[in-house]
């Protein structure tokens, strides 16, 4: 039998990137806010939604749960309505996209009871949601795991009840699905050691929009008041800070000039500062980001990622390709996840040296990686092997993009907009 055809890029590389680039809303703060509405049976409109693998997906749950779902792809707006009608997110679907695991806490909360597939781990990790499990303990919900699935009913399959949750380890979704299941229980709740990453901001912007009364989002100490219903509401989704570090980083290892718009530099502090440590000229203006390497040489910069406002784990397969190609020696350490260096073996079939020790990579900088064929392993990975392809002298193959996919919109159009050769071939 013919082995099953995955789509792949073609990229010329050697060439520097120039130009500008539109960046678009957050995946990850899209992903939570679509699965908001399942907290309230009257019509949000969302802007700035974009048009990504996840959020397709995302668009089939809730239309499984029996909420009714446009989308205009030109527009980025999405318009979903109604009243779910089922508690059940299958294995089918949850298998496709691990963030389905935050329908527990509105389906809980507003339904009175939920059945959400557990989610398998993935490339990067196992991915536990204990955390997630523990924290709808606390709001009073009754939870079996059983055939896959964790089952949960609230007190007399009625409301949540406020509680205070600590969190023993700092989990983006997990204060997510959390706070989301706060905002109709009976009561105050409190969750400690909530993450800060600034999609957490903005979903908790749209449940204010719609009638939720939450204070202390972006900090570790988050407070709901427990309403009784929210209402519908308009919200647009905040830029994509990973995206545009993504592009900036494609720019800077090729020696380009780059200039993303519509970005929200505030949440990308940390980045930009070693992005200028790399030897990058960058410059911020309202929200537009440019970065200019032209003829400049790259130096080596150590990174060790922590939960936000830290150095992002979503960055560190992107820079680690800038450090394959620095003046010197650098250390990437990952903190977050115990597998995320998938894309360590690839770029070394470019002609990187990089070597894995534990948590931590050594970069050993080289003049120039060279085009090959390579393989993806999950989001973050795929866009590392296609900055180093355009970095690189020759051509290479990126197969599997189809973890890109659920991540970055309109790909080989903003990458040929910034002057890169790159063509989906099958
Ligand atoms: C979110 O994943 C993001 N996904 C990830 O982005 C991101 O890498 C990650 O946060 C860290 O910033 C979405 O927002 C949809 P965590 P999440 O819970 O919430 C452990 C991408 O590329 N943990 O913050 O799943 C976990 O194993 C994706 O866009 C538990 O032990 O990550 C990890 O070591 C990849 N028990 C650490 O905590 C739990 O119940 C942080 O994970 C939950 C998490």
């Amino acid at each position: 039998m013919a082995p099953f055809k995955t789509a792949k890029f073609k990229i010329e590389g050697g060439k520097p990137l120039d130009g500008e680039v539109c960046i678009s809303g957050a995946k990850n703060a899209a992903l939570p806010i679509l699965l908001a509405t399942i907290l309230t049976k009257d019509e949000i409109v969302l802007h700035n939604v974009p048009d990504l693998a996840d959020v397709k997906t995302s668009f089939e749950l809730l239309k499984q749960l029996g909420k009714q779902c446009s989308y205009d792809k030109n527009l980025g707006t999405a318009v979903i309505s109604g009243c779910v009608t089922s508690k059940v997110a299958s294995y089918e679907l949850v298998k496709t996209m691990r963030a389905s695991i935050m329908a527990l806490g509105p389906l809980t909360a507003f339904l009175g009871e939920a059945a959400v597939s557990l989610p398998g781990g993935c490339a990067i990790g196992a991915r536990p949601v204990d955390l997630h499990i523990k924290g709808m303990k606390e709001l009073g919900a009754d939870i079996i795991l059983d055939d896959g699935y964790i089952k949960a009913v609230a007190p007399g399959s009625e409301r949540l009840k406020g509680g205070h949750i600590n969190m023993d380890k700092v989990s983006v979704t997990g204060t997510e699905n959390l706070m989301m299941a706060a905002t109709l229980a009976d009561g105050e709740t409190i969750i400690e050691n909530a993450a800060l990453e600034p999609e957490i901001v903005d979903l908790a912007k749209c449940l204010r929009a719609m009638g939720a009364k939450i204070k202390g989002d972006g900090t570790s100490r988050i407070c709901i008041e427990g309403v009784k219903e929210l209402h519908g509401c308009e919200h647009t989704v905040v830029a994509d800070r990973i995206e545009a570090g993504t592009y900036l980083i494609a720019g800077i290892a090729t020696h380009g000039i780059v200039r993303c718009v519509n970005t929200l530099p505030s949440t990308l502090d940390v980045l930009l500062q070693k992005l200028k440590q790399a030897n990058a000229i960058i410059e911020v203006d309202g929200t537009t980001i440019t970065a200019d390497m032209r003829n400049r040489r790259i130096l080596p910069v150590d990174i060790v990622t922590a939960p936000h406002p830290g150095f992002p784990t979503d960055m560190q397969a992107q820079f680690t390709v800038l450090n394959s190609l620095a003046d010197g020696v650098s250390s990437v350490t990952e903190t977050i996840f115990e597998n995320r260096f998938m894309h360590i073996a690839e770029l070394n079939r470019m002609g990187a040296h990089l070597e894995i020790r534990g948590n931590v990579v050594i970069c050993s900088g080289v003049k120039m990686l060279k085009g090959a064929q390579v393989m993806s392993s999950d989001l973050r990975a795929s866009a590392s092997l296609v900055i180093a392809g355009l970095a690189a002298e020759g051509t290479s193959i990126v197969d599997r993009i189809y973890h890109m996919d659920r991540g970055y919109e309109h790909i080989e159009a903003k990458i040929r907009n910034l002057g890169g050769t790159i063509e989906r071939i099958y």
